[in-house]
């Protein structure tokens, strides 16, 4: 039985051409990530809304290390499907639970990529009137930008590959990888 699982992670992690972030350089990451945002909401009770799939990791790690008041929502959205380029449709499949209305928001995204997807879940989040509203996300592929948005807090800036792990897919596998690495293109290459 544990025989098997090793055989099993070790053929995931057989897939990445290199490991771009460790699961040590990324802990260390988040915790200067939760200090800076534990500063600024100290006395702000923000609502954490965490965009699913992909920064269900990012998100239980980051609010782990926070040490001030907040609650949590999760909405899901759908822009790339099972495949590894954007489509640029963004569809709201889960909204959120809580009513954000002159409370301060912090959104957590997993990657900021082209940017449609923020652009668009933060044009509709400021609909709403919440008292502000700012972005984190792990990581920025500055390379792929085409909407006009930033985040406030990025962990890190990379290159412009396809990665996986830490909660990141190709056609839903690699989520519970604990790095995040570069996916090996033949694997999509027939896509
Ligand atoms: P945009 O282009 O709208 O994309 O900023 C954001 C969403 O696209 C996904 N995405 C990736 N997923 N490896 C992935 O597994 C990647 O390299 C990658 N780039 C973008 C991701 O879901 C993100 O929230
Ligand atoms: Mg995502």
């Amino acid at each position: 039985m544990a025989e098997n699982k090793r055989k099993n992670y070790k053929s995931l992690t057989d897939d990445l051409t290199e490991i771009l972030l460790t699961e040590q350089q990324i802990d260390e990451r988040i915790g200067e990530m939760a200090e800076e945002i534990s500063e600024y909401y100290e006395d702000k009770q923000p609502i954490l809304v965490s965009i699913l799939k992909g920064s269900f990791v990012f998100m239980a790690d980051l609010v782990r290390k926070l040490n001030i008041d907040c609650t949590l929502d999760f909405m899901i959205v759908s822009s790339y499907g099972t495949k590894s380029k954007s489509t640029g449709a963004v569809k709201i499949i889960k909204d959120l639970d809580i009513d954000i209305e002159n409370k301060h928001i912090l959104l957590v995204e997993d990657i900021l990529d082209s940017g449609l997807t923020l652009s668009y879940i933060k044009r509709i989040l400021e609909t709403k009137k919440p008292a502000s509203l700012r972005i984190c996300t792990l990581l920025d592929k500055p390379d792929r930008r085409t909407a006009n948005i930033t985040a406030e807090y990025v962990g890190f800036t990379i290159p412009d590959k396809f990665i996986v792990g830490y909660g990141l897919d190709y056609a839903e596998r690699y989520r519970n990888l604990p790095m995040i690495g570069i996916l090996n293109p033949e694997i999509y290459a027939d896509e």
